[in-house]
């Protein structure tokens, strides 16, 4: 098929193989470096096997590994400990853990147990979402965005509609109201905040009002994967919309602030009958695994662990900020753990170098201005970072 994008194949695109950087050069790979937009595309056609099936060699080890998002700091130690004492009952279905980690949820989010659902990451309630809402009508959403909703539901033949960004490239709530208030037969509204790949937030009140104005006529989906990286005072807090019976519906994610994502673990809040709708088309609760749910209700309490993580986000991304600024480029203000930038070459061309220069990264085009979007890493990695761009930017 014409559109399968192998490693391979991917990195000749990207400018590697041309720029004379030979796979043997990462014969020591240990990295994935998997776009999402790729792993997207690839879990949509069903051609992970392909992936898997090229030889270790083809993957580069990364001084940098910040394509996806991910936290640089692993999992908590407490964490840590309760994933190993989780698989001495490995044997055993989780049943009390689920219940634990809804009630210890719905205690800080004002919610209760019945208003939540646990999922292998969020990637599943986003799929659920694509596959019930684009069979209703239309969705409505602002790009760019998260699209891994989206793409789905247009692959389920759905309809999207979207209203263009704000000047700054954030979600245009007004917009969004005006035309979900007067767009008969829509299905659902797409928000995700803080939004990816811009790292915008819409400000929460504005937010809650929005919530108020239009979930009565149509629901109200929201992708809050990144919202831990917000101060706990400044974050929406839609919970309490929730509680007073809206059609809101929020899904979050342990794959970012606890280090989960390759041990699969989110939750999604909405009203039990919402959640009824949404079931038949998720994997289900057992898709979570007895380890990891066990992990995730550890690293749920322990505070002073995503603090840290939080804390040291914000520190690196100040630096990453004042360093891209010093260089003349305007990255776009981020509340979240990766920053987008417009640069001044080709998106392809830049990211085979970057990736030359041992950095993963991610490029795209807006409004045919090409972006690069940069994960947080630590400190070090940022400036591993920042050296590599100096280099190929010249
Ligand atoms: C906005 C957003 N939503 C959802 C996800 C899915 O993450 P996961 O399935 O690991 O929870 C991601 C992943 O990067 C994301 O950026």
């Amino acid at each position: 098929m014409s559109h399968v994008i192998n490693r391979r194949s991917w990195l000749r695109s990207a400018g590697l193989v041309t720029a004379g950087l030979g796979f043997s050069r990462w014969q020591e790979a240990k990295a994935e470096f998997i776009p999402e937009s790729v792993v997207a595309e690839q879990r949509l056609f069903g051609e992970f096997a392909q992936l898997n099936s090229l030889p270790p060699d083809t993957m580069p080890a990364l001084k940098a590994r910040l394509f996806a998002n991910e936290n640089p700091y692993g999992i908590s130690t407490s964490a840590k400990e309760a994933l190993n004492k989780a698989t001495a009952i490995g044997n055993r279905y989780a049943w009390m853990e689920f219940a634990q980690l809804k009630t210890m949820i719905a205690q800080a989010e004002g919610v209760t147990a019945k208003n939540i659902l646990i999922t292998p990451g969020s990637s599943d309630v986003l799929m659920a979402g694509a596959a019930y809402y684009s069979q209703k009508g239309p969705i409505l959403t602002c790009r760019p965005t998260y699209d891994d909703l989206l793409e789905r539901a247009t692959a389920m033949k759905g309809q999207i509609l979207t209203v263009p960004a704000t000047a700054g490239l954030s979600y245009d709530l007004a917009a969004l109201k005006a035309k979900a208030l007067s767009t008969p037969g829509l299905s659902m509204v797409y928000i995700v905040n803080p939004n990816n790949p811009t790292g915008t937030i819409v400000p929460p009140a504005e937010l809650a009002q929005f919530c108020r104005d239009v979930a009565p006529t149509v629901p109200v989906f929201i992708d809050e994967a990144y919202i831990d990286f917000l101060e706990p005072a400044d974050r929406p807090m839609l919970g309490k919309l929730i509680a007073d019976g809206l059609d809101v519906i929020l899904a979050r994610t342990f794959s970012k602030i606890h280090g989960f994502a390759g041990l699969r673990l989110g939750y999604v809040m909405a009203q039990p009958k919402t959640l009824q709708l949404l079931k038949p088309f998720t994997n289900g609760e057992f898709a979570v695994s007895i380890t990891t749910l066990m992990g995730g209700i550890a690293s749920y309490q322990d505070q002073a662990w995503q603090t840290y993580c939080r804390t040291e986000n914000t520190k690196a991304r100040d630096y990453t900020m004042k360093a891209l600024k010093g260089l003349g480029y305007e990255p776009i203000p981020s509340y979240a753990n990766f920053i987008l930038f417009p640069i001044k070459m080709k998106t392809k061309a830049f990211e085979g170098q970057m990736f030359g220069q041992g950095v993963g990264i991610q490029t795209r085009e807006i409004d045919r201005q090409p972006y690069c979007r940069v994960s947080i890493g630590t400190q070090a990695e940022m400036e591993t970072f920042i050296d590599a761009f100096k280099k190929v930017v010249g």
